[in-house]
């Protein structure tokens, strides 16, 4: 069945953020595909707004799904663009929004298929894993290296997980383009909302 998508608002405030119905939230690192991830589960072209610069989502986008249950666009973190300062009021206000979402079914956190792991991620995995965040791990932009490599690159990044986790969180993969992946997240997510 086809998703009936509403954009609901973007929210700043975190006394006000809808809490009324199960809740998945995006996050990642900066420029990972997030909300290009949103488009393609949605199945809407231009639902959430996409940048190839990082740092285009600032706020925490609510998008409600069947009206059963919301996705939700997270700033993403690390983006070298802007001071540190900035850069930890971002992290502080996304680990609150984390630790007081109530409804949070999952989080899904995103982290480039393409590139070696990135102590960012490892570290805000690790924080969940304390948390005892509910997290599920997607590589994203599988079209963009020989599957050989993204093996490998997988493999590795699991090691690095080890280093945390005695039995490691699910990890999926992922890709806009070619969409491979998707079916799967959609049934993961509807099978976790209901
Ligand atoms: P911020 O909001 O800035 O944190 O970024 P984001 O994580 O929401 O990333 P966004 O979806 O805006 O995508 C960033 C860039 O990556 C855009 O140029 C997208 O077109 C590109 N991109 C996203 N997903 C994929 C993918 O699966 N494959 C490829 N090749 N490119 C992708
Ligand atoms: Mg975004």
């Amino acid at each position: 069945m086809p998703w009936k998508v509403n954009y609901l608002g973007s929210f700043v405030d975190l006394n006000v953020t809808p809490q009324d119905k199960p809740l998945v939230a995006i996050v990642g690192r900066s420029n990972v595909g997030k909300s290009s991830f949103i488009n393609t589960i949605c199945e809407f072209k231009e639902l959430a707004r996409t940048s190839s610069k990082p740092g285009k989502t600032q706020t925490l986008n609510y998008y409600e799904v069947n009206r059963d249950f919301y996705l939700v666009d997270m700033p993403g973190y690390g983006y070298a663009g802007v001071s540190k300062v900035l850069r930890q009021s971002w992290s502080d206000f996304s680990q609150n929004f984390i630790l007081n979402a109530t409804q949070l079914t999952c989080l899904f956190i995103l982290t480039d298929a393409n590139i070696e792991p990135q102590e960012l991620d490892l570290k805000f995995i690790a924080w969940c894993g304390e948390k005892e965040i509910p997290i599920h791990i997607i590589r994203t932009k599988i079209d963009r290296s020989k599957p050989i490599i993204i093996n490998k690159l997988e493999e590795l990044f699991k090691l690095k997980l080890q280093d945390h986790w005695e039995e490691l969180p699910v990890i999926t993969r992922h890709s806009s383009v070619t969409k491979e992946g998707t079916l799967e997240l959609r049934l993961a997510i509807e099978r976790m909302c209901k």
